[in-house]
């Protein structure tokens, strides 16, 4: 609980003293980023400098009740209090296995001057990596049980920065599965988190969003009112239009703003994840980062089906070959989709039809579950909810402790709806509760999740490190469905820098049916939908778009015979460090990681429909040590648009010393793999 450390004197003599002291500053350890709090006509605003320059100008802090007066006018500061952090935490699996929390803090204690004489305080934790602020609403006579109808947070962008966003007001299912668009930020309408804006010199990059979202709304941002550059946050709300209940004490998600001074600095994004508090998963053992295949994109392509019938995909003899192939080919899992009862009809309408337990006739759970176990694989079943959360919630006990049973370990779930069942936002308080109660109770029962249509990631895995991935973007499947012609090649070069900012992403990658013509049996159109990729991008995703869950998305019949599956069979997908080496937002991005507990590194280079070269210097290797580049390029002629597959695989031997140029088609990618060769001489730990 937060309680005002004021003495009554220094009240008094802080009460006097408000008109000239109403300014407060706090900067990040390297002093580089700077925050300032004060107090204009009663109101309290926070604006952000970096080396100086204002980034963020003064911008308006505060809420609106239902019920009750604004808190936001007749305030003053009464009191500050400062504390400076600096230690490293180990992530149980990650993009990093170190992150440093290296921050100076200040909490602002604020009061109304006159009745109903509210208080409240601001908490400022500024990194160089950029900052969070929260609000504090501590226990107290007059705010007590509470209703949000706004929250008066801005952010005034000095700049008119470049930004690049999906609309967060378009009512539509599965409403972060939407294309990137960039624009100025005087013209930005009702957008989502995070918001990547880069101001128009080139020399500043911020990312706003939120961190430790677990018992509030969602935050968007509405855009600023006309000639102005200041956003404000947009509560999703409830079906009758409060945006958060609460009762004091009470205190909200960061709010955050990550500051760099190139894109190629953005990620890996930890700002988030320090803010976030620890873990409480005591032994995170049985939480195992995988790449799996599935039953899965039969449907989105519409050879299978997941209702029940001939083309029925769930059946136990086609679980077995996926089982079979996964065991042969280092997968970790099996997910499967359309196992159990519900899919029948218009599965979105029959949201409550759905059974988390009863399996088709034709599947055997029991049984896949031994047969799994038995090759050392990890069967993942699926639970889409349609957004039927009552009829989810009602069976999520009784479901969990099957899998738990059955040994399952993880599962993926989905919510492709618009509204709830109940008619409040898929984003609001109320669904915030709800996947907080979905993870909880995962891990209660060694579940570990991967989420589709969920809220963005705010860094839950921090606290909940069985939170492994999510979707929350367009991924592959539009490249199935064909919706505004699937995703552009420039698409992949923007989640870099937007969505995957926020966290983990289950884009599921690895089609190399690229035109979709094998699996479905029969030539395509050139208006129907396929992937738009070359096939050697579809391998460079697995480095450059991070997953602790990565998919082997084709069907397995599509990899047979194909010498750069290896290349899928060999990548990580956990990591010790990651360094983006070149990248440009909508361009291009090139990524190198290094495998957790091990020497090998991973490269992966993406572009949009351009060709372009890099020439990559190997720096990061051991010097001294000779290791084996397996280079996966786009082949002669190769193209995303007429000639996607062309793929040439080759070899060389490399050093510290040695540079690589990276030539990447249009629509194009490189994936390398780089192995330590031989055994090592020194044996010491691997670096
Ligand atoms: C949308 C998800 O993104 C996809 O992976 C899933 O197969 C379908 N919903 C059906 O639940
Ligand atoms: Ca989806």
């Amino acid at each position: 609980m937060v309680k005002p450390r004021l003495s009554l004197a220094l009240a008094a003599f802080l009460a006097a003293a408000t008109s000239a002291q109403a300014q407060v500053r706090v900067a990040s350890p390297d002093g580089r980023n700077q925050v300032t709090v004060d107090i204009r006509e009663g109101r309290l605003y926070y604006s952000v400098q970096r080396d100086g320059r204002a980034l963020l100008t003064p911008s308006l802090l505060g809420f609106e009740f239902r019920g009750a007066p604004p808190l936001r006018d007749s305030l003053r500061i009464v009191d500050t209090t400062r504390q400076t952090a600096d230690e490293t935490w180990t992530q149980p699996w990650g993009e990093v296995a170190r992150v440093r929390d290296h921050h100076n803090e200040l909490k602002v204690w604020v009061a109304e001057t006159g009745a109903p004489n509210r208080q409240f305080t601001v908490a400022f934790r500024v990194f160089n990596d950029g900052l969070g602020f929260r609000y504090e609403l501590p226990q107290q006579p007059n705010l007590g049980d509470f209703e949000i109808t706004e929250e008066l947070t801005e952010f005034s962008i000095a700049d008119n920065a470049r930004a690049w966003s999906i609309p967060s007001n378009r009512p539509r299912l599965d409403r972060s599965e939407q294309l990137y668009a960039a624009s100025p930020v005087s013209v930005l309408d009702s957008v989502q988190t995070p918001l990547t804006l880069e101001t128009q010199d080139g020399k500043t990059f911020i990312v706003i969003h939120e961190a430790n979202l677990v018992d509030y709304a969602r935050m968007n941002i509405r855009g600023p009112r006309m000639e102005n550059r200041t956003l404000r946050a947009d509560l999703a709300p409830y079906a009758d239009g409060i945006k958060v209940r609460g009762r004091t004490p009470f205190v909200t998600p960061w709010r955050t703003i990550q500051i760099a001074d190139r894109a190629t600095d953005l990620a890996p994004s930890v700002l988030g994840l320090n803010l976030n508090p620890p873990s409480v998963i005591p032994n995170t053992e049985w939480i195992k980062p995988m790449k799996y295949v599935g039953i899965w994109w039969g449907m989105h392509i519409g050879t299978m089906s997941w209702s029940s019938g001939p083309k029925h995909g769930a059946t136990t003899a086609n679980t077995k070959r996926y089982i079979d192939f996964a065991a042969a080919n280092g997968m970790g899992g099996v997910l499967v989709e359309g196992w159990n009862v519900g899919w029948d009809g218009d599965w979105i309408q029959n949201r409550n039809a759905f059974s988390f337990t009863q399996p088709y006739p034709d599947y055997d759970l029991p049984e896949l579950a031994r047969y799994a176990r038995e090759k050392g694989v990890r069967l993942i079943v699926h639970n889409e909810t349609s957004g039927g959360i009552q009829n989810y919630e009602r069976q999520i006990d009784s479901a969990f402790a099957l899998y738990e049973s059955l040994g399952l370990g993880a599962i993926k779930s989905g919510y492709v709806t618009d509204l709830t069942s109940e008619g409040h936002s898929h984003w609001g308080q109320f669904m915030v509760r709800h996947y907080r109660t979905v993870i909880e109770k995962a891990a209660q029962h060694h579940i570990a999740l991967d989420v589709h249509e969920p809220i963005h990631d705010t860094g839950e895995r921090r606290t909940y490190p069985n939170m492994m991935s999510r979707e929350g973007a367009r991924g592959q499947e539009y490249n199935a469905w064909g919706g505004e012609g699937g995703n552009p090649p420039e698409h992949e070069t923007i989640l870099f820098f937007t969505r995957l900012l926020a966290g983990p992403m289950d884009f599921t990658p690895g089609v190399f049916d690229i035109l979709i013509e094998r699996g479905t049996g029969r030539p395509r159109r050139p208006d129907e939908p396929r992937v738009r990729t070359t096939l050697a991008k579809q391998l460079a995703l697995y480095v450059v778009l991070y997953s602790p869950l990565q998919m082997a998305a084709d069907l397995p019949e599509n990899y047979e015979r194909q010498p750069a599956f290896q290349f899928i069979r060999d990548v990580a997908v956990d990591w010790d460090t990651t360094r983006v080496l070149e990248g440009k937002i909508g361009d291009y991005v090139v990524v190198a990681r290094r495998e957790r507990g091990g020497p090998n590194w991973f490269i992966g280079a993406i572009t949009d429909e351009q060709a372009r070269t890099f020439d990559v210097p190997l720096t990061f290797l051991r010097p001294g040590r000779r290791y084996s580049a397996e280079i996966y390029a786009d082949g002669p002629g190769a193209n995303w648009l007429t000639k996607p597959l062309p793929i040439a695989i080759s070899r060389r031997v490399v050093t510290s010393a040695s540079r690589l140029r990276l030539a990447l088609a249009p629509g194009g990618g490189q994936a390398i793999r780089i192995r330590l060769a031989g055994p090592d001489p020194a044996a010491g730990p691997v670096r």
